[in-house]
C-alpha cells in the first residue's frame, strides 16, 4: 500500500455523510476524504422537519445558533391542515410539532433545543462549509466505483465525472453515506428488505402566499382535491420558507395510462387548482421525481465498510425522521471510528453500530408506513374522486346517523396522525439498552417500559443505553442556565457525579492521560448546581454515585457509591464499553 490519503473516506455528503465527516474533524482532528456524484449539495428542499435530537448534535458542533439563524420556527410549522383547496373547504387540522398547547411542555422539558423546519438544501451547505473550515477534503463531481478492502486498510475507485479519470485512494475505513440507492452497500453483499414503494412528483415554486397562511402557519399542508381527473386527488403543499417558497407534491392519477409528462403550464393549472383561484404569480423552480421506499439493510456494517443514513433506512416522509435519523446514525459512528482510528477502542466497537442503530432504523421505517397508511385512509373516507367527495360531504354534514359515524371515523383518523405531528417519543427515544458498548450494574435491575408509549413519551432516565436527560443546571447564581447536555459530549467520555463523589473524580482524572474523559460534579457547592432539582429527580444514583456518558450524550453506565476501587472499577467498566472484554 502506498500512503494512507485519509484515515476515513466517506461516500456521500448528504446529513449522514456531511455531518460524519464534520464530526471526526472538528472533535478529532481526524481527516476524512468524502466524495460526492453530484455538483455540490442538494438542490431541491428535500428534508426539512428538524427536530430535536438532530439540533443536539448541532449544538454538540457549535452550530445550533447558526442553523436555527437560517430556520423557520416552531411557530411557522403550528399545524397540519386538510383542505380541498387553500381557499376552499378546510376538513380539519391538527397542532403539530410540538405546538400542541397541552404538548409543549413535553417537547420543552425533553431537550434545551427547538424543533425547527430546515430544509437540506440549507443545512447541507452549513455542514460542508464547517467540514471544509476543519479540513475534510470533498471532492464533488467524484464517483465512487467499487472497494477493496485488504488487512488494514481500504482501496477504493474513484472516477472524475467531469474527466473521467479514475484514481484509487487508500483509506483505514469506508463509510457509505451514499443514499437510498446505496453502491457501497450492495458492494459490501448486505441484502435489504422491504420494497419501493411510489414515485412522488414534486414540484418547488416561489409565489408569495401569505395571505393563506399567515392566520393558520403549517409546514404540512394537504390538498384533498378530485376536481382534475388526469392528478391524483392528493396533494401537499410543503413550507420551504414561509410564506413565498413552497414545495408542492402532486401526483398524477394512476387511472391516466398515458407517459408522465406534464409541462409547466399543465403543471400551474393544477398548482392554481390546489390554491383554488389564480391571482397570484408562480415562478417554478423546478420539477423532479423521487422514489419512496419501504426498505432496510440487515446490517450496517462489515469489516472496515460501514453504511449510514438512507443508504440502510429508507421509508416515507411521515413523521418527518429521514435525515434527522441520517444525523444520529453519523452521531453513533463518529465517536466509535474515532477511538478506533486514534487506538482507544477494539475494533469490536464498531460491530455495535449495526446493534445499536439498525432497531432505530426498523421502528422509523415501520413508523412511517404506518403512518402512511393512516392518511391512505383518511382520503378513501372522504373521497378520492369528485363523485364521491361529493356524497362523503353530503354525508359528513347530514343530522344523520350515517352521518355521525362518517364524522366520528374521520375525527379517529384524524386522531390518529397525532402520531405523525405530536410524537416526541420516537424522535427522542433511540434506546441502546443491553449494547456491547453500555454497561448495567447486575444490581441495577431492569429498566421497566411496560405500558410506556414510546412514540409519545420520552423516556427520561440514566439507565445504561438511555440517552442522558436533559434537565437545566446553573454554574452559580450569576450564570445562565445550561443543559446537563452541555456538560457532556464534544468528543469526549463525561463522568458526572455530586457531593462524595470525589474518588470518580480522581478516577476518571487518572484515566484522561489515555482517552478523553472529563468529570463535572453536581450539587450544592459542587461544579454545577442543581438549582431546579431536576437532576436529583433523574439521575438514578446517589450523591455519591456517578453516571457515565458516552461522547454521543447515551448513558455507558452508572453506579451509586463505592468503597474503594474507583480507578479499577472505572477502567473494567470504560474497556468493556470499548469493546476489549
Ligand atoms: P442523501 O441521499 O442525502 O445523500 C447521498 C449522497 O451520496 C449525495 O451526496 C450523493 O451525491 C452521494 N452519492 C450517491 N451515490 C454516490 C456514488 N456512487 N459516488 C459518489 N457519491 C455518491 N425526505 C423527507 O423527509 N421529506 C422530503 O420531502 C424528501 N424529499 C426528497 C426529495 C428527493 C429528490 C430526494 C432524493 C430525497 C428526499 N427525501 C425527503 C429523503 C431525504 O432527502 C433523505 O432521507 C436524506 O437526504 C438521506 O440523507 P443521506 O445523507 O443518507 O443521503
Amino acid at each position: 500500500m502506498s500512503e494512507l490519503d485519509a484515515e476515513v473516506l466517506i461516500v456521500g455528503a448528504g446529513p449522514a455523510g456531511a455531518t460524519l465527516a464534520l464530526l471526526l474533524a472538528k472533535h478529532y482532528g481526524i481527516h476524512s476524504i468524502v466524495l460526492a456524484r453530484h455538483r455540490g449539495t442538494a438542490n431541491t428542499p428535500r428534508a426539512h422537519i428538524f427536530n430535536q435530537r438532530a439540533m443536539e448534535v448541532m449544538r454538540d458542533l457549535s452550530l445550533e445558533g447558526k442553523l436555527t439563524a437560517i430556520s423557520s420556527s416552531a411557530a411557522d410549522m403550528a399545524h397540519t391542515s386538510w383542505l380541498h383547496s387553500l381557499t376552499g373547504r378546510e376538513y380539519g387540522r391538527l397542532w403539530s410539532w410540538g405546538n400542541d398547547p397541552l404538548r409543549k411542555g413535553e417537547y420543552e422539558s425533553s431537550s434545551p433545543c427547538s424543533m425547527s423546519d430546515l430544509p437540506q438544501s440549507y443545512l447541507e451547505p452549513v455542514l460542508v462549509d464547517e467540514g471544509i473550515k476543519h479540513g475534510v477534503t470533498y471532492c464533488f463531481r467524484t464517483e465512487f466505483v467499487s472497494f477493496v478492502e485488504e488487512t488494514d486498510h481500504v482501496r477504493v475507485l474513484a472516477r472524475s465525472r467531469d474527466t473521467g479519470q479514475e484514481r484509487v485512494l487508500f483509506s483505514r475505513y469506508l463509510v457509505g453515506a451514499d443514499g437510498a440507492r446505496s453502491s457501497v452497500l450492495t458492494q459490501l453483499g448486505i441484502p435489504v428488505d422491504g420494497r419501493q414503494l411510489n414515485n412522488a412528483f414534486n414540484v418547488h415554486i416561489k409565489a408569495d402566499m401569505t395571505r393563506y397562511f399567515q392566520h393558520r402557519p403549517g409546514s404540512l399542508n394537504w390538498i384533498l382535491n378530485p376536481e382534475a381527473p388526469e392528478w391524483s386527488a392528493v396533494g401537499n403543499f410543503r413550507m420551504v420558507r414561509p410564506w413565498t417558497e413552497f414545495v408542492v407534491s402532486m401526483h398524477p392519477s394512476t387511472k391516466n395510462g398515458r407517459p408522465f409528462e406534464p409541462t409547466h403550464e399543465d403543471i400551474k393549472r393544477r398548482l392554481y387548482q390546489m390554491i383554488g383561484e389564480d391571482t397570484v404569480d408562480i415562478q417554478i423552480l423546478s420539477s423532479y421525481q423521487w422514489t419512496i421506499n419501504d426498505q432496510l439493510a440487515r446490517s450496517w456494517q462489515k469489516g472496515r465498510v460501514m453504511c449510514i443514513g438512507d443508504a440502510t433506512h429508507r421509508h416515507p416522509p411521515i413523521n418527518g425522521l429521514g435525515s434527522n435519523t441520517c444525523i444520529s446514525d453519523a452521531f453513533n459512528l463518529a465517536w466509535k471510528l474515532a477511538f478506533v482510528v486514534q487506538g482507544h477502542a477494539s475494533e469490536r466497537l464498531l460491530g455495535t453500530l449495526t446493534e445499536e442503530r439498525r432497531p432505530v432504523g426498523e421502528s422509523i421505517v415501520r413508523r412511517a408506513n404506518e403512518g402512511m397508511e393512516v392518511h391512505r385512509a383518511l382520503w378513501q373516507l372522504i373521497g378520492l374522486t369528485k363523485e364521491a367527495r361529493e356524497v362523503a360531504m353530503q354525508t359528513m354534514e347530514s343530522a344523520t346517523r350515517e352521518g355521525q359515524v362518517l364524522r366520528e371515523r374521520f375525527n379517529t383518523l384524524l386522531d390518529q396522525v397525532d402520531d405523525e405531528v405530536q410524537a416526541v417519543g420516537i424522535q427522542m427515544n433511540q434506546l441502546y439498552i443491553g449494547s456491547g458498548c453500555t454497561v448495567a450494574e447486575s444490581d441495577d435491575g431492569k429498566l421497566d417500559l411496560t405500558g410506556v408509549n414510546l412514540l409519545k413519551k420520552v423516556v427520561k432516565s440514566t439507565y445504561p443505553g438511555c440517552h442522558l436527560p436533559h434537565v437545566w443546571i446553573v454554574k452559580n447564581s450569576q450564570s445562565e442556565k445550561i443543559s446537563t447536555l452541555d456538560l457532556v459530549g464534544r468528543g469526549s467520555f463525561t463522568l458526572l457525579t455530586g457531593i462524595g463523589g470525589t474518588e470518580w473524580v480522581l478516577a476518571a482524572e487518572s484515566l484522561a492521560e489515555r482517552l478523553p474523559i472529563r468529570t463535572y460534579s453536581i450539587g450544592i457547592g459542587c461544579d454545577y448546581m442543581d438549582a431546579y432539582r431536576e437532576w436529583t429527580k433523574v439521575r438514578g444514583i446517589s450523591d455519591d454515585g456517578a453516571v457515565l456518558v458516552r461522547p454521543d450524550h447515551f448513558v455507558a453506565w452508572r453506579t451509586n457509591g463505592l468503597a474503594s476501587g474507583h480507578i479499577s472499577k472505572l477502567e473494567g467498566i470504560l474497556s468493556q464499553c470499548l469493546g476489549y472484554n
